[in-house]
């Protein structure tokens, strides 16, 4: 199945590092990432999940629950964890699917044929609230994702959903943003009492609304 933005993220059962999760629950009201990695004992794999491991502050600040998914089993899940938390100097702590049925993979369209018949590709989605899916990234296998990026997504998603503000090309935390054209300039100046600066009648700026 493929799955777009704006559709809603589907729910599934499935066994993890940290025990039987069902997916909703485990995001409850949060935000989520779900990830997945082309199998465990890999080079670019143990990089990426000690990285996440890594910024678990910086994804729980954001209200953000993570969740990544290989296609081994939960025992060569088990001692890979313990090879991560090793090199990188971490401690993995969320849970990763042990999707060796490939149920999750092929219900989140996670395998792509043509890249590889039995791997996953290194898929990443940003999942709200709402539980509607906001971003959609592939990588190849040989590339691993900046999570720096990941997060500068969700901020910028969370200023969205928040303030009715977008971001512009390469935002960073703390730069002017972009008050959204479904919003009248006449509004968009009581709504934004640190100014609103007028480039354009479309293209308007205003500082970080809860800077
Ligand atoms: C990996 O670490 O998953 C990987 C590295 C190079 C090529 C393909 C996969």
């Amino acid at each position: 199945m493929s799955i777009r933005l704006g559709d809603i993220a589907p729910n599934f059962q499935a066994k993890t590092s940290i025990g039987e999760i069902d997916f909703y629950e485990y995001l409850g009201n949060s935000w989520g990432i779900l990830f997945s990695h082309p199998a465990d004992y890999t080079p670019v794999c143990t990089t990426e999940l000690g990285k996440t491991a890594l910024l678990k502050s910086e994804f729980e600040k954001r209200n953000v629950k993570v969740l990544a998914l290989s296609v081994d089993t939960l025992e060569k899940h088990s001692g890979w964890i313990n090879d991560i938390n090793e090199t990188q100097k971490t401690s993995v702590d969320f849970p990763i699917i042990a999707d060796e049925d490939r149920k999750v993979s092929t219900l989140y369209d996670f395998i792509h044929p043509n890249a590889s018949a039995t791997a996953t590709v290194r898929s990443l989605l940003i999942i709200g609230p709402d539980k509607a899916v906001k971003l959609i990234i592939t990588y190849p296998a040989s590339t691993g994702r900046n999570f720096d990026e990941v997060l500068r997504v969700v901020d910028s998603l969370q200023l969205t959903a928040n303030y009715s503000v977008a971001t512009p090309a390469n935002w960073k935390e703390g730069e002017d943003v972009i008050v959204v054209p479904a919003i009248s300039t006449e509004d968009a100046i009581k709504k934004f009492p640190k100014g609103v600066k007028i480039v354009k009648p479309y293209l308007r700026y205003t500082p970080q609304p809860n800077k």
